[in-house]
């Protein structure tokens, strides 16, 4: 089969400078084209790397789903431009509008009832009557979406059950050969994927945690603070789950321990903050979250870090402990699902 290269174009940040503004411009045109036409196209989000398709072209959004190797029971997120264009898909209680203006465009997607009569294509819900939506903080799945006069459907740019992707070359990697374009605006700045919250019933709920932690959503909620996934029975909320949230999610190919105090001849270690482990000498490589102990860091670095451990041959990748406050909730539960990975599947 004769594999074809993606076009990497380049469409720097929000604060590139203005000369580049036109160039920039250009290159979401023809991404906006290839959507229209119903091709993928990899765009980048602040969370990470994103698939997406128009959310209104079932055959488009169908082709995600064959690209990721995913279940079809497994929803996925739409990006819009700005509230008023998530107002027209979704209803909003108090609490979602609520959260939606404290935090978009940002790491927040809203799981919220569907609107009835809107033109996304049923497969992008999974014939589900709730939607999860999202108003990204890079300006390029926003923009996109505004070009092309729809919402995108965008799962994370990976095949299914493995690590998301936070650069172009990573999204490259997995799909080079199946892929036009992919819009490159460097490594993403959180480095996990959005914290996903349903606004269905009587209470807020957490689906995912990710990059906005539930430190920050429950300051601003007060009284109104999120459930855990699994205290919402005993509230009589009525549990919502996210379908993708399953124990195998997340995972390089290599084994995964985690909350290592020592490393054993062979291993590659993931280590966090200043402090060495021993043994590490013996490592086959060693990367760092964050050497400053920095949980923020730690995750902008998460996956591409995973990603290289998973790359040198090791017979194990050994990580330190994270401590399990902010951020580091979500980066644990993404190593606790890689190591759950580990043991379901070899
Ligand atoms: O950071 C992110 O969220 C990235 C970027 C590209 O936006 N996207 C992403 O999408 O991670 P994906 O498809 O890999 O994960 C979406 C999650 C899945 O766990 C899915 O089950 C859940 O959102 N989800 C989507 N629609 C849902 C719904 N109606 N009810 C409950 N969960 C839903
Ligand atoms: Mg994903």
């Amino acid at each position: 089969m004769l594999l074809k290269t993606p076009q990497l174009l380049s469409i720097g940040t929000d604060n590139g400078e203005e000369s580049a503004e036109a160039e920039r411009q250009q290159h979401l045109v023809r991404a906006a084209a290839l959507l229209a036409r119903g091709a993928p196209v990899a765009v980048p989000t602040e969370t990470v790397y994103g698939l997406a398709a128009d959310a209104t072209q079932p055959l488009a959004v169908a082709r995600l789903y064959e690209m990721k190797g995913r279940p079809a029971f497994n929803p996925l997120i739409l990006h819009c431009t700005d509230l008023a264009h998530a107002l027209e898909l979704g209803v909003f209680d108090e609490t979602a509008l609520f959260l939606a203006t404290t935090f978009w465009p940002g790491p927040l997607t809203l799981v919220v009832p569907k609107r009835s009569g809107s033109a996304v294509a049923d497969i992008a819900v999974a014939g589900l009557d709730s939607v999860a939506l999202r108003v990204t903080g890079h300006f390029a799945m926003r923009a996109l979406a505004r070009h092309l006069g729809r919402p995108l459907a965008a799962p994370s740019a990976n095949k299914s059950g493995s690590l998301s992707p936070t650069t172009a070359a990573a999204v490259s990697e997995q799909f080079g050969g199946e892929l036009d374009l992919i819009l490159d605006a460097g490594p993403s700045s959180v480095g996990l994927e959005s914290t996903v919250v349903a606004c269905l019933g009587s209470h807020p709920q957490i689906l995912r945690q990710g990059g906005l932690t539930c430190e920050e959503i429950n300051a601003a909620l007060g009284t109104r603070a999120l459930l855990a996934t699994g205290e919402s029975a005993a509230k009589g909320a009525g549990q919502v789950r996210a379908p993708g949230a399953t124990l195998n999610h997340y995972a390089p190919r290599t084994p995964l321990r985690i909350n290592a105090l020592h490393i054993e001849p062979g291993e590659a270690a993931l280590l966090f903050g200043p402090q060495s482990l021993e043994g590490l000498n013996q490592a086959s490589a060693v990367r760092n979250l964050s050497l400053q102990g920095d949980l923020k860091e730690a995750a902008a670095h998460l996956f591409q870090m995973l990603r290289e451990l998973d790359q040198v041959g090791a017979k194990m990748i050994a990580a330190a402990a994270i401590p399990n406050h902010h951020l580091g909730t979500a980066i644990n539960d993404r190593l606790t699902r890689a190591c759950a990975a580990t043991h379901l599947s070899r």
